[in-house]
């Protein structure tokens, strides 16, 4: 019995109404010191790291044809996910310490509604797989195996992810087995991008192969809606990049998006952001983690602990990248 009978036999069907699962807040309060534009405004795309470069040209090529922020961000990771010569998502990911490539990814509508997948194996576009758990079951997140069965009843195929490129290098690390792997720009990890489309709708969508070389098992942030990414359409969204657990510990998009509520620019909301961080962990060094926020008037802003995070910012002028504000640089 495929997953999507299992659903329907037990009522969870899209026609039970079940489908497209809302885990925003309520956005009816707005804060009176901000005031989300209404209406359509100027279409935009911010993505992290410089594979955003590509990743938006797929993604404006959606919202240039009319096409929903949602599909953008969806189509515009996926190029980042099939690409065999990025290392830190999708195929060609670095494996984990035992060899897995193990994916985790999320996506999130201007409604609230969301989706996401962790520790998903020989799938090589988990964020559609992400949107397919959004709209296609009662829930929010699929992991592991039964992540990667719902997948195939959806039409996924397997394929081998781990690259010989990707295997020769698990093997070389192997040799040490130095556990520390610090996320700096040869080791970016992960794919994070925000979209308005021409309605003036925001969705966003987030993937990872995950820190090279985790423990078997391990999942980041990624899937984690709240702590990679988060959208709220009243007020814009945000995401994450670097090491997840120190992004989960303070629900970090979710925080930068609270405080855009409170009327900080996207910059600024950034940093607070950075700053709670290195305030709830004894030491942060040689740990990397950036922010990326964008409001619904189409300001963004990024900011890291350390130097080297930069963001793709695509407009009707330009796909430009532009370096995120840090703290430290590594030298320090
Ligand atoms: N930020 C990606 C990860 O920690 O897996």
């Amino acid at each position: 019995m495929i997953r999507r009978n299992f659903l329907k036999i037990f009522g969870w069907s899209t026609a039970a109404g079940f489908v497209g699962v809302s885990c925003t807040e309520s956005t009816k309060e707005s804060s009176p010191k901000i005031k989300a534009e209404s209406g359509p405004s100027q279409p935009i795309i911010v993505s992290t790291w410089k594979h955003g470069i590509e990743a938006n040209e797929a993604a404006w090529k959606v919202i240039q044809a009319g096409g929903s922020a949602l599909d953008a961000v969806e189509k515009g990771v996926m190029v980042t996910e099939s690409d065999p010569n990025n290392q830190s998502v999708g195929l060609g990911g670095l494996p984990d310490r035992d060899g897995n490539v193990t994916l985790d990814a999320c996506i999130m509508n201007h409604k609230g509604d969301c989706g996401a997948v962790a520790f998903l194996k020989e799938i090589e576009n988990p964020i559609a797989v992400a949107r397919k758990v959004m709209e296609e079951t009662p829930h929010v997140l699929l992991v592991g195996q039964g992540a990667q069965e719902f997948a195939l009843s959806q039409g996924f195929e397997k394929k081998n992810l781990l690259t010989d490129s990707a295997r020769k290098a698990w093997l070389e690390w192997k040799k040490n087995e130095n556990y520390v792997t610090p996320v700096n720009v040869e080791n970016h990890d992960t794919i994070s991008m925000l979209a308005i489309d021409k309605a003036g709708n925001m969705s966003g969508a987030c993937t990872t192969s995950g820190l090279a070389y985790k423990m078997h098992g391990r999942v980041g942030d990624s899937p984690i809606i709240g702590a990679s990414l988060f959208v709220d359409n009243a007020i814009g969204g945000a995401c994450a990049t670097g090491v997840g657990e120190m992004v989960i510990r303070i629900v970090g998009s979710h925080l930068v998006v609270e405080l855009m509520r409170q009327g900080y620019t996207p910059q600024k909301a950034c940093q607070l952001a950075v700053e709670r961080i290195i305030e709830k962990h004894d030491s942060v060094k040689g740990k990397q983690v950036g922010f990326l926020a964008l409001n619904k008037q189409g300001e963004s802003g990024a900011y890291s602990i350390y130097e080297g995070f930069n963001y793709a910012k695509q407009t009707q002028e330009s796909n430009s990248l532009i370096d995120g504000v840090y703290i430290h640089k590594w030298s320090d």
